[in-house]
């Protein structure tokens, strides 16, 4: 199934990445999940945005300001977890999966575009939940049975595809790599999950200072494989305002254009 595009001017866009658009971030992360961004040309840029939307987290592969640089690294991208430092292709995954409390918030700017391929996939767990609940409700059920899937190696997490939380809310959390194992119990609907992600996902090609500032426990993000010198800059980090856990569910029954619009963002 063709991905639906994601529009880099829309409604999900911000045009002020600037200290004025910080509340139009915020309202839209709150409504949506997710932000498009543009005109962040360097990595100044980069970092000055990152920091008034989020409190960055360091990862293993960051560089010293917090951002970690991400491009192809050859050989040694072969290695179990380094895939998205690769040419390759990468299916729809929660950033860090394997950490007890995922980063909530992850930004990505190209820099460079790749010569060929390279476009961004994302996919709003919601549409993913809201259309299991109506097409697969055992499978939505079996996904989110608590201790379902393991991710990482040795020293990873266990945790479940969907993660229930007090007052209704849900989040996400995936990775369909060599890192990620399932209980019998889930593995026989893991087709279906494939098949919603497929129905939600949403394909982008970020130009030059073009990228997207997503929630993490919400949304998924893959990558279609490229050639060329790619080159984006990936942050990751803590809400600097107060999200609420996770996501409302769909209603069942309710399309998502039926959905009030609490404060979209302009631009
Ligand atoms: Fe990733």
């Amino acid at each position: 199934m063709p991905a639906l595009s994601l529009p880099l001017s829309g409604a999900h866009h911000v045009g002020d990445t600037g200290p004025g658009g910080t509340r139009a971030v915020v309202d839209l992360l709150r409504t949506d999940g997710i932000a498009t961004v543009g005109g962040l040309d360097s990595r100044t840029e980069v970092l000055a945005f990152a920091g008034r939307v989020m409190t960055l987290v360091p990862h293993r592969d960051s560089d010293a300001d917090g951002l970690t640089t991400i491009q192809d690294i050859g050989r040694r991208s072969l290695r179990l977890g380094l895939s998205g430092l690769g040419a390759g292709e990468l299916l729809a995954h929660t950033e860090r999966s394997s950490v007890p409390w995922p980063p909530r918030l992850m930004l990505l700017v190209c820099l460079r575009p790749a010569d060929r391929g390279g476009e961004v996939l994302l996919t709003d767990g919601r549409a993913v939940h809201a259309h299991l609940a109506v097409h697969a409700p055992q499978a939505l059920e079996a996904l989110a049975q608590p201790g379902t899937a393991f991710y990482g190696d040795g020293g990873g997490h266990t945790a479940q595809v969907f993660t229930r939380h007090p007052g209704g809310r849900a989040s996400v959390r995936l990775r369909q790599d060599a890192l990620a194992q399932f209980s019998p119990l889930v593995r026989r609907y893991l087709p279906d999950l494939t098949h919603a992600i497929g129905a939600a996902q949403r394909r982008a090609f970020l130009g030059p200072g073009q990228g997207y500032l997503i929630d993490n426990h919400r949304w998924l993000h893959a990558r279609t494989a490229f050639t060329g010198r790619r080159v984006c800059l990936r942050a990751l980090g803590t809400s600097r305002t107060l999200l609420p856990d996770g996501f409302a569910p769909q209603p069942v029954g309710q399309k998502d254009g039926d959905r009030p619009n609490h404060g979209r963002g302009t631009g």
